[in-house]
């Protein structure tokens, strides 16, 4: 059952059985309630982990008033590599977001994985890859962007691996306020244009895609 969530949905996908078993076969697994800290920022990092099911919120926060989501984790993803491979502390913290198990692999285990397994350490660089690209953007989007792209710019980010048609993403205000490193007001002001202009429909802490093109465009434009 895992076996068969590792080899669909996670970044291991097109790893052979018996390499997916041997990670089986090293990790724990860590069962977290909706809102559990799995670690704080700035914690000694001593753990590797894969998602096994639920969702992982990652974040900064400055203060007690400012916060920033870097990503939501879902099934199949992992986090904490970063204080392994050499950062030694948690570059951010991690929330489970609602009920969540997780594979957890020692830091031993996970440096004899990456210098014995060359597969696992492609699929993991190209992970971080995409990481780095998408904090390129989000650097990019913070500087450059007006609100309204910068809203495109995090509804499409969250919109990815939706499948869904049209597209709809269970997020309150608070929270896409914090996934875009800003404050709820001017993020309320910035739906309500978009609801306006039938870009999004927004109820209920639900948000739904009407036009992606457009949103698209603004995004390109903001
Ligand atoms: P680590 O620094 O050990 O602990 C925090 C983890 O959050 C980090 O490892 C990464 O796994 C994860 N992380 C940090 N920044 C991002 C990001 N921008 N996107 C996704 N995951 C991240």
């Amino acid at each position: 059952m895992v076996l068969n969530i590792l080899k669909r949905v996670s970044f291991l996908k097109g790893m052979s059985g018996k390499e997916i078993r041997h990670i089986l076969a090293i990790a724990r697994e860590r069962r977290c309630k909706a809102g559990e800290i799995i670690f704080l920022k700035e914690a000694i990092g001593n753990n590797f982990f894969i998602v096994k099911s639920g969702r992982v919120k990652i974040f900064t926060s400055v203060g007690t008033e400012k916060k920033k989501t870097f990503a939501f984790l879902k099934k199949g993803d992992f986090f904490g590599e970063m204080s392994l491979l050499g950062g030694k502390v948690r570059s951010a913290s991690a929330q489970a977001v609602e009920p969540t198990e997780l594979l957890v692999i020692s830091r031993r285990n996970f440096k004899e994985l990456i210098l014995k397994n060359a597969d696992f350490t492609l699929k993991l660089m190209h992970m971080l890859v995409k990481r780095l690209h998408s904090a390129n953007q989000d650097v990019e989007s913070m500087l450059f962007h007006n609100i309204l792209g910068r809203l495109a710019e995090a509804i499409l980010g969250l919109s990815k691996d939706k499948h869904s048609s049209p597209i709809k993403i269970a997020i309150n205000q608070n929270e896409l306020a914090q996934y875009m490193g800003t404050t709820r007001v001017p993020v309320c002001r910035a739906i309500n244009t978009l609801k306006r202009s039938r870009v999004i429909d927004y109820k209920r802490g639900q948000l739904i895609v009407l036009n992606a093109a457009r949103l698209k465009s603004i995004a390109g434009a903001g």
